[in-house]
């Protein structure tokens, strides 16, 4: 007969084999739709960039990217998969690290520039959609007034909202950690 202690190890071993089967499933559809971007020297040089606390601008967009898949999963919505996996990969694509501020780069407002920036560094190197285009411009929103325009784009501002949360807060309790000390 099973027991309580043994039913909950096999629940939580089946739980964990679910995780990491769903992100080798969303790993291999960023390598279906971007692997372009994924192996393209600024999206790599972007973890030289930070984005949150100890988070790169490139390890935080893969992890947009990939919470952008689960998220329209979740809510079920039509979407073009191809647009929203390369919208979001690219939507901090601004190439520069917003900490390191001196007088030729003041980097002032970031949060209000940076999307244009960003939509005109994909646009010199990869031929983006109107989807996708939309996606970076407006991820910002509310901080940038006008409303997403496409499911694709409030998928992706969700999750990075998200994203955000997560590594600030993980940043906070850094903080904590070493201040304890
Ligand atoms: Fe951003
Ligand atoms: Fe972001």
């Amino acid at each position: 007969m099973r027991t309580l202690k043994t039913y909950m190890t096999e629940h939580k071993k089946e739980k964990r084999r679910k995780y990491f089967e769903r992100q080798k499933r969303i790993q291999n559809e960023l390598r279906y739709y971007a692997s372009d971007i994924l192996h393209s020297e600024n999206f790599d040089k972007s973890k030289n960039n930070m984005q949150h606390g100890s988070i790169s601008v490139k390890e935080h967009s893969l992890q947009v990217a990939r919470q952008s898949v689960l998220l329209s999963e979740w809510l079920r919505i039509e979407h073009n998969r191809r647009d929203l996996v390369r919208g979001a990969l690219l939507h901090d694509y601004f190439l520069y690290d917003w900490h390191h501020i001196d007088r030729e780069n003041p980097h002032r407002l970031h949060g209000f520039h940076h999307p244009l920036r960003a939509l005109r560094n994909a646009e010199r190197e990869y031929e983006l959609t109107d989807r996708q285009r939309e996606i970076i411009v407006k991820h910002m929103w509310p901080l940038t007034i006008k409303l997403p325009m496409c499911r694709e784009a409030w998928v992706v501002t969700a999750a990075d909202k998200y994203c955000s949360f997560l590594e600030t807060v993980h940043l906070q309790k850094g903080h904590r950690r070493k201040k304890k000390k």
